[in-house]
Formats: C-alpha cells, sequence, structure tokens
C-alpha cells in the first residue's frame, strides 16, 4: 500500500501555510467554489448528515452541506479564516483546530470532507487517519485536489509571472501538493483505513470578469508581500496580458480541473 511521503519538518509547513491563509481570509479567491457539490455528493451529505468540513477557510463547503440540511461543523487552523467563516455563516458552528488532531470524539459524523486542503498539510497521512476515528462505521470522507501543476490556467499565469518578478525563499514543499496521482491519492486513502477508494477527475472551469479580478484575487496572497509599486505594476500587466488569451464573451474563462477522492470507513 502507498503511504503519503513525510515531511521532514512538519511544523515549518504548517506555520507557513497559517501564515497564507490567515493573510487571504477576507478576499479569498472564488476559485474552489465549483467543487462543493461533487464533494458533498461523493462525502454523501445530505438532510441531517452530522457532517464535518475540515480545512473548511471561509466556509463555502460547510454553507453548501447546510443548505442540503446536514448538520454540519466547520473546522480551520487560520484563526482569521475560521473568523471569516463565522462572519459570512452565522448559523454554522466553525471552530480552529488542527486537521491532524482533530478535537472531536471517535466516530462522531457521518462524512467528512477536505476540499483543497491534504495537499497543502504537514501530514497528510495522519490527517487521514484521523479523519477515519471520527467517522461512524460506514462513514464517508472526501477531499478534492489541484490536478497536476501545468493543467492549471490560473495558477500558471498568476504564480508564474509572480515568480518571474519575485524569487520566493526555498522552502518545504507539502507532501501532496502538486501530486494528482490515482494510485498514490487512492492508496494514501487506503493505508488509513479506508475502502473502496474513487478518484474522479473534474473539468472544472473558473470564470472570472476580467484579468484585473484575476490579479486582484490574488493581491493579497505572501508572495507579493512587501513587492514595490513598479513591480506589482509589472506583474498586474503581464497578468493581464496572459488572461487576455482565456478571454471569451467579455470573461474570462480559466480551466482548473481538480481530483475527487472519496473513500469509505468499513
Ligand atoms: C485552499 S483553502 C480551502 C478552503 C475550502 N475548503 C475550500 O474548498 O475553498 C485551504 C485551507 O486549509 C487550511 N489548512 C491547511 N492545513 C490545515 C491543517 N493542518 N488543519 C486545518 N486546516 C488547515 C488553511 O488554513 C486554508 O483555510
Amino acid at each position: 500500500m502507498t503511504s503519503a511521503p513525510r515531511a521532514n519538518d512538519p511544523e515549518a509547513i504548517s506555520e507557513a501555510q497559517r501564515y497564507i491563509w490567515n493573510s487571504t481570509a477576507a478576499s479569498y479567491p472564488s476559485v474552489t467554489a465549483k467543487a462543493g457539490e461533487p464533494l458533498l455528493d461523493a462525502a454523501g451529505v445530505g438532510e441531517g448528515t452530522l457532517v464535518l468540513d475540515v480545512a473548511c477557510g471561509p466556509g463555502l463547503v460547510a454553507a453548501a452541506a447546510a443548505a442540503r440540511g446536514a448538520l454540519v461543523t466547520g473546522l480551520d487552523f487560520a484563526e482569521e479564516m475560521v473568523e471569516e467563516a463565522r462572519r459570512q455563516h452565522p448559523s454554522i458552528k466553525f471552530r480552529v483546530g488542527d486537521a491532524a488532531a482533530l478535537p472531536f470524539d471517535d466516530e462522531a459524523y457521518d462524512a467528512l470532507m477536505i476540499g483543497f486542503g491534504i495537499f497543502l498539510m504537514a501530514e497528510p497521512q495522519k490527517v487521514l487517519e484521523e479523519a477515519n476515528r471520527v467517522l461512524k462505521p460506514g462513514g464517508r470522507v472526501a477531499f478534492t485536489v489541484w490536478d497536476t501543476p501545468e493543467t492549471l490556467t490560473a495558477f500558471s499565469i498568476v504564480f508564474g509571472t509572480v515568480g518571474a518578478h519575485i524569487q520566493p525563499e526555498p522552502a518545504e514543499p507539502p507532501p501532496l501538493l502538486g501530486k494528482a496521482d490515482e494510485g498514490l491519492l487512492t492508496g494514501v486513502m487506503t493505508e488509513a483505513g479506508f475502502v473502496d477508494a474513487t478518484f474522479e477527475r473534474l473539468p472544472l472551469v473558473w470564470e472570472l470578469p476580467s484579468g484585473d479580478a484575476l490579479f486582484e484575487a490574488f493581491r493579497s496572497f505572501p508572495n507579493m508581500e512587501g513587492a514595490s509599486d513598479d513591480v506589482l505594476k509589472a506583474i498586474r500587466s503581464d497578468i493581464l496580458s496572459k488572461a487576455a488569451e482565456y478571454e471569451r464573451d467579455g470573461r474570462l474563462h480559466l480551466p482548473m480541473p481538480a481530483i475527487l477522492v472519496s473513500g469509505v470507513r468499513p
């Protein structure tokens, strides 16, 4: 069986991630929104399901679950994200916590989702073991990750452009970052004790009104932090010209394929 590769310095990865997501909580990009419904379907979420949304960010998947009549709790380790989720969805319970040490009892939930979170985590194998622990027998887990980096138009445009202007400090990437391999992702599920693992590609397309909206969506990410006005101007101009290639009927249509993986706790 395949386990996730291990990080050398899990604490450094978690600290860097917490910093990124605390910085972006108030202007979180809508790029993940279209994956919410397939994620809920794969996790079997419906009326009355007791569901945990792990790495909930500002709570968009949790809100979609609540709209189905599920009884949902959201959890994220970035305090600002949890604040933002509470502000946007005051009727849903959100709490601060680490996915690798879930602050919940054994067998507490029917379903658990991790939307675009597991590939950012320092200890993905431990996270899925925790998911297994808090699910009831027969409970379902589902997670989404991005497809391979070269297929992700918005990230290639933005992060490619930023990287050409600002060289980041080298840092250890989270173990599953950029990994879209079926054997690896279903193997990690199986290794954590899940059965009936599925793997599906979601051909998502992110629509935005303009290249400026694309630049603004990532403006508060720490990789642009500290850039001079001139550098920001150059980044914006390069993003706008690259994004123009994806304009149709006055809107951008940016292919952002994702992968949906699910499993069942026996
Ligand atoms: C890309 S956002 C996804 C948010 C939301 N699930 C969605 O689909 O839009 C990733 C989130 O994972 C959270 N995260 C990363 N590692 C985590 C961990 N170990 N425990 C809890 N949350 C974590 C981040 O704080 C961030 O809010």
